[in-house]
């Protein structure tokens, strides 16, 4: 729901408070300052997390390993060519067996029944990692971002020290009109079901063949979040007005062998100055990408540019994973209550 989104976002935004000071030399605090912080929660100490990847990942196998060391725990890595899952055994048998002797599992999986089924059979939370269709913790990390820099959409001056600003509050941050110009992937496809919830209107352009499938549109219905959508084929009339500019690679993971047609199908939508001025974005429009990246959907000069958001974005993953995780995996038991914060 939209409360709990606020609640992991405040929470990502404690924890980053907290802890990076202590990842910072001694010198750069002063005795004041220093005397108010906390440790992050250990709420992961003695406990184990599986990581189970069935495809490749820098920033989410990261953030999920640094987070868990600062949680006090431990991320086992378990790759597609490590263990039987697929090959020798079951999901059924490897979640029993993994969440048997781990206390949570992090699972990124080709289809998207895969992580359903991985959830049916484990005795411990199972999170997404990504699927075919979802990518839920990118999202966290994407809001964290917005709110983090509000005052470039509120007009407001930044925050001093944005590390050691206030440890309880989360910069409010006005509704956006919020254009994603590309593949309708599991990025875009949580974007749909949570920016309408926090009040931003979204504005999609996508060519007809790469629209979301039935089972992601039914879930943004049933949300109500439709009403917040608008969605064409035109780029330019999909950055109209926007204050934020999205993408993400027109090639997912898997999709390799559509790389020809896709490229022909994409001609049009690479995210550039030119677009966006044509378009009539907001002049102080900002951009956003997932990452990895490839130049066809952005050119250097917006990726690298002033407006670029991505790398703060990318160190956001930490954070909010670490949020999820000592929520999910560490303060969770064994009557299935989260004990929030
Ligand atoms: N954004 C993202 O999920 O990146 P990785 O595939 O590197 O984890
Ligand atoms: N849509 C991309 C996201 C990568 C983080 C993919 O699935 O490959």
């Amino acid at each position: 729901t939209a409360p709990q989104i606020r609640r992991l976002l405040v929470h990502s935004h404690q924890l980053k408070q907290q802890t990076l000071p202590w990842l910072e030399p001694q010198g750069a605090l002063s005795r004041k300052k220093a005397a108010k912080l906390r440790l992050p929660s250990q709420s992961l100490f003695n406990k184990t997390v599986a990581l189970l990847f069935s495809k490749r990942s820098t920033r989410t196998r990261l953030a999920a390993e640094t987070s868990s060391s600062l949680l006090g725990g431990n991320a086992l890595f378990l790759g597609r060519e490590d263990i039987q899952l697929g090959v020798n055994e079951s999901a059924r048998d490897s979640a029993r067996v993994i969440g048997g002797m781990c206390d949570g599992i992090f699972a990124r999986v080709g289809e998207h029944e895969e992580i359903e089924e991985l959830a049916k059979w484990s005795p411990v939370p199972v999170l997404n990692a990504l699927s075919s269709l979802w990518h839920p913790t990118q999202i966290l990390a994407d809001l964290l971002t917005l709110h983090e820099h509000a005052h470039l959409f509120n007009g407001t001056k930044a925050p001093e020290d944005p590390k050691l600003g206030q440890v309880t509050s989360l910069p409010d941050l006005r509704p956006l009109t919020v254009a994603y110009v590309g593949d309708s992937a599991n990025v875009l496809h949580d974007m749909l079901v949570s920016f309408p919830r926090l009040g931003h209107q979204l504005r999609i352009a996508s060519p007809e063949q790469y629209r979301a499938p039935k089972a992601v549109w039914d879930r943004v219905v049933e949300l109500e979040c439709d009403k917040s959508i608008w969605w064409g084929a035109d780029p330019k009339e999909a950055v109209h007005g926007a204050d934020v500019v999205v993408t993400d690679t027109w090639i997912s993971m898997g999709q390799e062998a559509e790389k020809a047609e896709r490229l022909q199908a994409f001609k049009g939508y690479q995210v550039t100055e030119q677009l966006c001025k044509e378009g009539g974005a907001n002049p102080d429009w900002k951009f956003m990408h997932c990452l990895p990246r490839k130049a066809d959907e952005v050119d250097d000069e917006v990726f690298y540019g002033p407006r670029s958001l991505v790398f703060p974005e990318a160190d956001n993953r930490k954070w909010t994973t670490m949020a999820v995780f000592d929520l999910l995996f560490g303060k969770w038991d064994l009557t299935g209550e989260v004990h929030a914060p």
